[in-house]
């Protein structure tokens, strides 16, 4: 059997995402948009986020505009998307990054996730899906396919568990073409491997999904206890 990234960018070459307003290889601001939209992805989904992304753009091109900009206008642009200190956090990343790297955007994992607002998960996609870095993420869709893939029973907010799915998530991680399977693995789970009503009979996992296998994907992700 196939491993299961070349399982999963096979899937990526034919179903995956790959004309979403943020993909911009290139583009000098590449990693400027992957930021801007990854933390604009935290909360909210694609189809919500594209019209804000393209307006955040439009006046805010790079992020020295965002550093300079005043925060009644960062703020006025994310009004409706919710979860606002997603927005003064990345106001203030942005100060920091013109202020401390000269308005060039940091590029290794410790300098990012230094920044307000950037996580683990959040600082590997930014760096994999701008830079193809080889690194993990492990957001909310891509637990749901690792914990029924592998039947990992538990909670994420357990730190056994958390410990557990991120173990899957760096081990799956290739080593080559790195970008395309974040993007996949988002999208596996937004798309296939859904909250309710997983599509399994089109996933590129299906064969070993131990969850699918046993007749028990409905159980997991296991819900919290108290
Ligand atoms: N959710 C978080 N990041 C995403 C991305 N780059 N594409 C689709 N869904 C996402
Ligand atoms: Fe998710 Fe179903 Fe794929 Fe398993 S087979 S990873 S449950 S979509």
């Amino acid at each position: 059997m196939q491993d299961f990234s070349t399982r999963v960018l096979a899937w990526y070459d034919v179903y995956g995402r790959k004309h979403l307003p943020w993909q911009a290889p290139g583009n000098p601001n590449y990693i400027y948009y992957t930021w801007v939209s990854e933390i604009m992805l935290q909360q909210t989904q694609v189809t919500t986020v594209i019209p804000y992304f393209n307006a955040f753009i439009a006046r805010f091109p790079d992020v020295n505009a965002l550093a300079i900009a005043d925060s009644d206008e960062v703020m006025a642009l994310w009004a409706g998307l919710g979860y606002y200190a997603r927005a003064r956090h990345l106001h203030q990343a942005a100060k920091i990054i013109h202020n401390d790297y000269q308005g060039r955007f940091p590029d290794t994992f410790d300098s990012l996730q230094a920044l307000p607002g950037i996580g683990r998960s959040t600082a590997g996609a930014i760096l994999s899906l701008a830079l193809g870095q080889r690194h993990a993420i492990l957001d909310g869709n891509v637990k749901r396919v690792l914990c029924r893939h592998a039947r990992v029973a538990g909670h994420p907010s357990q730190a056994k568990v958390s410990q557990a799915l991120w173990r899957l998530a760096e081990n799956y991680t290739p080593n080559e073409r790195c970008a395309s399977y974040t993007q996949a693995m988002m999208d596996l789970g937004a798309t296939v491997c859904t909250r309710t009503k997983p599509k399994c009979h089109q996933c590129p996992v299906q064969v070993d999904c131990q969850a699918r296998i046993d007749g028990c994907v409905s159980e997991y992700p296991s819900k919290k206890t108290k």
